[in-house]
């Protein structure tokens, strides 16, 4: 056993001033939360029902075992764009619990611009679906959606991680032996329709559920045939006549449980199969967390205090604790699940480069996932660091971060700037999940060193020239902007740079259901065919 020792003091006016500081941006973010939850807002609900369908978010409910966790996806997608009449990008994914199996949820939002899709939501949907993926977890779509989103229409149609990839990922999904079912509600027009058509069985509700590719405005413009959509593309159309649909529903409570039939029958593993070790809860609570992380981001806090959060038993293995000192790697456990933690605890040194490159190599080869906790400003300059060959000493981490073999999750807790969000598995280096707490920072440096470094740049660039103080200070004052708003937590998850931002206090939670979702996805055997339809 090597349960950590807390150093630190809840009853000192530090503790209270940073918890209150702490607080203040959790309400702000439980205020954004809720209010991208109301979708299109009241009026648009009410026409919903009005037409006897469930609000997304009820369907999910009704869709998931009683008491399954929902891990729900970057819902601040598209937050602050598009005068923040998107809400969630109009699409509500995550992971939950259906008939005991794990599964991913990508569901439409038609409250929001008639579930259209814009460039989040497809950026929403193709996340979901490589979520779904690497973690081997049953596709279940809730198909609302009035297709592109067309005035949008060139960052949503042509390019890879468009439409079209949707599509591609549901046909190599498939290939990969992953099933998906479509069960459909509204209209599917044109992108729409081939979500239910690529899945492989497909609940359709009558009265309500529409597919065609192209809808009657599109019929007439191209063939002058007058039609309406029942006719064109109807649920009993498609379940009589066409074959599209495999299954007609007379109301949506059917078609939900219709989902949870086929899923019972999949042949997937349980949630309950995996067992893992016993676990106790931390000794000191991760509501403490606020009032230990910093108001003031330049003042580090022990990233140890913070693992001892999180981790069962506040009970962690320190590898190497007198070298490499701002790097933690400890390996401990959360929900009974092994887990190697990387945490930064001040700059990356050359010395700190290498002993995470080590235990990388240790959690590989004992097969233990990582986890890394980014606090982190970069990596060390300067000419004492480039002599000790920091270059060469970073990039052993890089390599290793990008080829570990193990699952990763990243969570960041601070700055994520510069190399330092590479050495510490940033976006770009593919982590399973990155998940955001409010205190987040993403860029490639902060405003105060962008300021300085962009106004030394137009100094050198002006010798040449005449640059009055005036120009200097204008520049200054639109770097700091610049900067400022777009390392903003929210700035980030808007645009789908993380998964989401959790509180602290859920930390433990989401990655112990992590680790689970990991332990549960073994590779399947190669040598499959997707599941045409006849
Ligand atoms: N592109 C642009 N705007 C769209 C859209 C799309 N694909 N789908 C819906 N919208 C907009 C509507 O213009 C409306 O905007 P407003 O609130 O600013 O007036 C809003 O979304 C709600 O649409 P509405 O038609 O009132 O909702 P509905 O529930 O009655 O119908 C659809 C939903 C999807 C059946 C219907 O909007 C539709 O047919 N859309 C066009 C579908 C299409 O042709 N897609 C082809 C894409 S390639």
């Amino acid at each position: 056993m090597a349960r950590f020792e807390s150093r630190i003091d809840i009853h000192s006016p530090k503790f209270a001033a940073n918890r209150a500081h702490f607080e203040k941006l959790l309400a702000v973010l439980r205020e954004r939360q809720a209010l991208a939850s109301q979708g299109g807002g009241e009026a648009m609900t009410r026409r919903h029902r009005e037409r006897g369908k469930i609000p997304v978010r009820e369907r999910i409910e009704m869709l998931l075992d009683p008491l399954s966790p929902f891990l729900e996806l970057s819902p601040l997608a598209a937050w602050g764009l598009y005068n923040n009449e998107v809400p969630a990008a109009g699409i509500v994914t995550g992971i939950g619990v259906i008939e005991g199996v794990a599964c991913m949820i990508i569901a439409n939002d038609a409250t929001v611009k008639g579930g259209s899709f814009f460039h989040e939501t497809v950026k929403k949907h193709v996340r979901a679906q490589d979520i779904a993926w690497e973690n081997r977890l049953p596709c279940s779509y809730l198909v609302d959606c009035g297709g592109a989103y067309l005035p949008e229409q060139d960052r949503v149609f042509p390019d890879w991680g468009h439409f079209g990839t949707t599509f591609h990922n549901q046909c190599r999904m498939s290939a990969d032996g992953l099933p998906q079912i479509s069960a459909v509600f509204g209209s599917c027009t044109a992108g729409g329709a081939y979500i239910p058509a690529l899945s492989d069985e497909v609940i359709m509700v009558r009265g309500t559920a529409r597919i065609h590719l192209g809808g009657p405005p599109i019929v007439k413009a191209a063939i002058n045939e007058i039609v309406d959509s029942e006719t064109l593309g109807g649920a009993e159309m498609h379940t009589r006549v066409s074959g599209l649909s495999d299954y007609l529903v007379e109301n949506e409570a059917e078609a939900l449980v219709k989902v949870r039939d086929i899923v019972a029958k999949l042949n997937c593993p349980r949630v309950a199969d995996v067992k893992p070790m016993p676990a106790a809860s931390p000794l000191y609570a991760a509501s403490e967390i606020p009032g230990i992380v910093s108001k003031d981001p330049k003042t580090p806090c022990d990233a140890r205090e913070l693992i001892a959060r999180l981790v069962d038993g506040s009970d962690f293995q320190d590898f190497k604790p007198d070298w490499g000192e701002t790097l933690v790697c400890a390996t401990a456990s959360i929900h009974g699940h092994a887990v190697g933690i990387m945490a930064n605890n001040g700059v990356l040194f050359s010395e700190s480069s290498a002993k995470g490159a080590h235990f990388i190599e240790l959690c590989n080869q004992r097969q233990v996932p990582l986890l890394f906790l980014q606090n982190i400003t970069g990596f060390m300059v300067g000419t004492e660091a480039e002599r000790g060959g920091i270059a060469r000493h970073s990039a052993k981490l890089v390599y290793a971060v990008s080829t570990a073999r193990v699952p990763r999750f990243t969570v960041i807790i601070g700055g994520s700037y510069g190399a330092g969000n590479y050495g510490m598995c940033g976006r770009g280096f593919g982590p399973r999940f990155l998940f955001s707490w409010p205190t987040a920072r993403i860029a490639t440096m902060s405003p105060e060193v962008a300021t300085t470094v962009l106004a030394d740049l137009r100094r050198q660039s002006l010798v040449r020239g005449e640059v009055s103080q005036a120009e200097l200070d204008a520049l200054a004052d639109e770097t700091r902007r610049q900067f400022t708003e777009q390392s903003d937590p929210f700035y980030a998850t808007a645009r789908l740079w993380d998964d989401g931002i959790i509180e602290p206090e859920d930390t433990r939670d989401v990655i112990g259901l992590c680790l689970a979702l990991a332990a549960a996805s073994t590779p399947r055997k190669t040598g499959f065919t997707p599941v045409f339809r006849m």
